[in-house]
């Protein structure tokens, strides 16, 4: 009973439990290494992802690299499918056999908010001479970004370079 109550809940107030997250990135004194702070967020009642990216031919290089940051900590770290999707661009071309293209064909596999890893478990890079951005858990994803959404993913043997990696200003992954 508590349990179908909880869930009418999350039902009957999307866009409270929705909006949360973005404003709790915002807030300036928040430290993103608090696990507590990021809970994984259920929207498998959702059939499509709520927000999908907009692209945008005026995103610089260093809004991109902290974007490949954001996804890669709501992708992996986060489980959080709201800020991942808003992210991902309505191409998303796969390179992995048995999956089709688009947000909408991976929404099942990520609604549900799961946890991948830790921060410390786990690896992330933008490269900026590329565009691609890379997330190491079990294995290696590897997208690539235009115009400040990620539009491509490749997940067969990709490997980190971990000499070109971007490194984000100080501070701007807990501010921003
Ligand atoms: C496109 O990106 C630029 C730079 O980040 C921003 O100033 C502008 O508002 C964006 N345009 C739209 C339509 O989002
Ligand atoms: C990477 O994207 C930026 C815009 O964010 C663009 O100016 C640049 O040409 C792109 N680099 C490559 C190698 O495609
Ligand atoms: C995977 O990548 C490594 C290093 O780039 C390479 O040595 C290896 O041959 C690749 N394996 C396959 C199956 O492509
Ligand atoms: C970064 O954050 C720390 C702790 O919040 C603060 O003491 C420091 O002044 C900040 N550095 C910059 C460059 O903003």
């Amino acid at each position: 009973m508590r349990f179908s109550i909880l869930l009418s809940l999350s039902v009957l107030a999307p866009s409270i439990g929705l909006a949360a997250p973005a404003s709790d990135l915002s807030a300036p004194t928040l430290d993103r290494r608090d696990e507590s702070l990021y809970k994984r967020e259920n929207l498998c009642k959702l059939k499509t992802p709520p927000i999908t990216c907009q692209p945008n031919s005026s995103v610089t290089v260093e809004e991109t690299a902290l974007r490949a940051y954001k996804f890669y900590r709501a992708f992996v770290v986060d489980g959080d499918p709201k800020t991942m999707f808003s992210l991902i661009d309505s191409t998303y071309k796969q390179h992995h056999a048995g999956y089709a293209s688009g947000p909408n064909a991976i929404w099942s596999l990520f609604c549900s908010g799961n946890k991948i890893g830790t921060e410390q478990s786990t690896s992330w890079c933008f490269d900026a001479s590329t565009n691609m951005s890379y997330a190491k858990y079990s294995t290696t994803d590897r997208w690539l970004w235009v115009d400040g959404c990620v539009h491509e993913h490749w997940d067969q043997n990709e490997t980190i370079p971990k000499d070109k990696c971007y490194k984000l200003p100080v501070n701007s992954t807990t501010t921003a």
